[in-house]
C-alpha cells in the first residue's frame, strides 16, 4: 500500500506520422491522495497532452500512467472507460455543458452513465449545486448563466460520481479575474474536504493556491 494516487513514468507523446511533434518528453511525476497540484507552462508546451494522458483520454507513445496503482494503458478499452467514469472528474476550459439541459440535468447526465437511480441523481445534483453556491441556478440553462456560474456547474458535474481525482484544464482561462478567484476559493474548499486536484494554468495567481507546482517546458518538467 502507498498513498500515491497518480503516477506517470517516463511519459512521452509524439503526435504525427511524417512531421513529428514531441508534445511530452519523458515526464515522471507523482500525486498523493489529497494533494492539490498545479501544472504551469506557456501555451503549446504539453500541458493538455499530459492531462489527457493522465485521464486515459489518449494513448502515450511510450511510458506509463498508474491510477491507484493500476497501469491504465494495460486495461481493456471497456475497463479504462469504467475507471475514467468512476475515478476521474474532468473540467474543460470551455465548460462543455449541454446547452439544452439545465444545470441540474447537466450534472445528472454524468450519473446516468453509471446507472444511478433518478432520485439519487437529483438529490446529489442539488447537493453539489449547493456546495458550489449555485443552487439558485438549478433550473437555468447554460446560456442563462455567467461564465463563472457555468464553470461551477461544470465542476459540479465532474464531481457527480465522487471521483478520486479532479483534473482541470485551464478552468479559469475564460473567466474574468474576480470570477476566477471565486472559483479558486471553491476549489480550495474541495481540496480541504479531501479532494485530490490537478489543475493546469498559465496564471501564477491560480497556481499559488496549490501545494506544489510543476512547470512544463517543451514537454519536459523543469525545476
Ligand atoms: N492532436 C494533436 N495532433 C498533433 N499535434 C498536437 C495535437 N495535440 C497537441 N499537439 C501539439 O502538441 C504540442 C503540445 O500541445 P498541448 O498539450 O495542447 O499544449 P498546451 O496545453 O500546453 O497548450 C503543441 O505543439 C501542439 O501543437
Ligand atoms: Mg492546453
Amino acid at each position: 500500500m502507498n498513498d500515491i494516487l497518480i503516477k506517470t513514468e517516463n511519459l512521452t507523446k509524439v503526435y504525427g506520422e511524417k512531421i513529428k511533434t514531441k508534445a511530452l518528453d519523458n515526464v515522471s511525476l507523482e500525486v498523493k491522495k489529497g494533494e492539490f497540484i498545479a501544472i504551469m507552462g506557456s501555451s503549446g508546451h504539453g500541458k493538455s497532452t499530459l492531462l489527457h494522458l493522465i485521464s486515459g483520454l489518449d494513448n502515450p507513445t511510450s511510458g506509463k500512467v498508474f491510477i491507484d496503482n493500476i497501469d491504465i494503458y494495460k486495461l481493456k478499452e471497456s475497463e479504462l472507460t469504467e475507471l475514467r467514469c468512476k475515478k476521474i472528474g474532468f473540467v474543460f476550459q470551455s465548460f462543455n455543458l449541454i446547452p439544452i439541459l439545465t444545470s441540474r440535468e447537466n450534472i445528472e447526465m454524468a450519473m446516468m452513465l453509471l446507472g444511478i437511480p433518478q432520485g439519487e441523481q437529483e438529490e446529489k445534483a442539488k447537493r453539489l449545486l449547493k456546495l458550489l453556491d449555485i443552487e439558485s441556478k438549478e433550473n437555468s440553462k447554460p446560456s442563462e448563466l455567467s461564465g463563472g456560474q457555468r464553470q461551477r456547474v461544470a465542476i459540479a458535474r465532474a464531481l457527480a460520481n465522487n471521483p478520486e481525482i479532479l483534473l482541470m484544464d485551464e478552468p479559469t482561462g475564460n473567466l474574468d479575474s474576480k470570477s476566477a478567484e471565486d472559483m479558486m476559493k471553491h476549489i480550495k474548499k474541495l481540496n480541504e474536504m479531501g479532494q485530490t486536484i490537478v489543475i493546469i494554468t498559465h496564471d501564477a495567481n491560480i497556481a499559488n493556491y496549490a501545494h506544489k507546482i510543476y512547470r512544463i517546458h517543451d514537454g519536459q518538467i523543469v525545476f
